[in-house]
């Protein structure tokens, strides 16, 4: 059941801390301060990796490419329905990495599939034991997010995050002591995020907007693209999510007083100088600016809003952040009465291509 919850979703937001847990119980190695992957103690990374994934799991998988980057490993991600192993060059010393919540969304299988028969080494990242993608994989890295109910992926992704993470320590190697200390304390961050959100009061505020927008950079970019899958999903209503650089590629001339601009600015180095940047040009065209911010920058001074997270690693901050996301989507349906748990037209697994 609902465990007193009004819908599964709300419920697995509030399940993530645990979910977290779950996820990373027995992989760190809290003396040493490793990552220990034991189902993947035979994987053996000799060439680029690319990742194939849809929708939040694309996402997801974005990340982890980044991850894999800035280790100095050769990743790219792929939209599932757009990678043909016969135009995307693969072979046998490739890792083709397939994020997939359900193990079993067909443009994922097929991609995995082509890649197989191409000669590269699979690996399956889901939620799913004995999942198609378990099963044909030549591994697998569970996520143990536990059951989720509603279609919309919250809990998995953040569960995705996680084990993206420990997958990039494992293959990247080097010393992964920050990493490692980052994830250790993100159940205990998003816990505080779920006490003490104000995402209620800011979708109340902003529940008539025209559409909104969402930008971040590097980690904090496939979070900008699910805030607003989630919004979409749920509310039936426009959003989009975008690099915070590319606003005034063209996107800026959507921008106006009735269009909120939700920025992920973590952190006070360079990445979040550049975003906050770009939120000073949203806010001279009079967009409602919200802020999920740490404090640790000045972005408040620019902000109508504050969606407030606790400071976290730059790596952390991406799950971290996104709950805030999560919640004002999930508030924004909830004011407008959308059907949250089966929103119309979409359904939990998708089986055909
Ligand atoms: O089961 P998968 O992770 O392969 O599913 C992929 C997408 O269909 C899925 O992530 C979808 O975008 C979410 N349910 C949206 O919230």
């Amino acid at each position: 059941g609902k465990s007193g919850y009004d819908h599964y979703m709300q419920k697995e937001i509030y399940e993530q801390p645990t979910s977290l847990r779950q996820c990373l119980r027995g992989r760190v190695d809290e003396l040493e301060g490793e990552i220990v992957l034991e189902e993947l103690a035979d994987l053996a990374v000799e060439g680029p990796v690319q990742f194939v994934a849809c929708g939040t799991s694309y996402h997801a998988a974005l990340y982890g490419s980044a991850l894999l980057q800035e280790r100095g490993i050769p990743a790219q991600a792929f939209l599932a329905s757009e990678y043909a192993s016969e135009r995307i060059p693969v072979g046998e010393d490739h890792l083709v990495v397939g994020v997939t919540q359900s193990g079993e969304t067909a443009d994922t299988m097929r991609a995995l599939r082509e890649a197989s028969a191409a000669g590269a080494e699979t690996l399956a990242v889901t939620n799913v034991v004995a999942s198609s993608a378990a099963r044909e994989c030549d591994h697998a890295l569970y996520i143990r997010a536990g059951p989720e109910i509603g279609v919309a992926a919250t809990k998995t992704f953040a569960s995705q995050q996680v084990a993206l993470t420990a997958l990039a320590c494992v293959i990247g190697g080097g010393d992964s002591r920050e990493v490692v200390r980052g994830l250790r304390s993100v159940p205990d961050k998003v816990q505080t995020v779920l006490d003490e959100s104000t995402a209620r009061e800011v979708a109340a505020e902003f529940v008539d907007a025209d559409a909104y927008f969402f930008i971040g950079r590097h980690y904090q970019y496939p979070v900008a693209l699910e805030g607003a899958l989630k919004m979409k999903e749920i509310t039936y209503k426009h959003a989009e999510g975008f690099a915070a650089g590319e606003l005034k590629h063209g996107p800026l001339a959507l921008v106006t007083e009735r269009t909120p601009v939700f920025a992920l600015v973590t952190g006070d180095g360079e990445i979040a100088r550049k975003t906050i940047g770009n939120v000073k040009e949203v806010e001279a065209r009079g967009a409602p600016v919200v802020a999920v911010t740490d404090g640790q920058s000045d972005v408040e001074q620019y902000a109508d809003h504050v969606l407030r997270v606790p400071t976290s690693t730059p790596v952390a901050a991406a799950t971290v952040a996104n709950v805030q996301l999560q919640l004002v989507a999930y508030w924004v349906a909830n004011m407008l009465g959308r059907s949250i748990d089966k929103p119309r037209n979409l359904a939990k697994s998708v089986t055909v291509e």
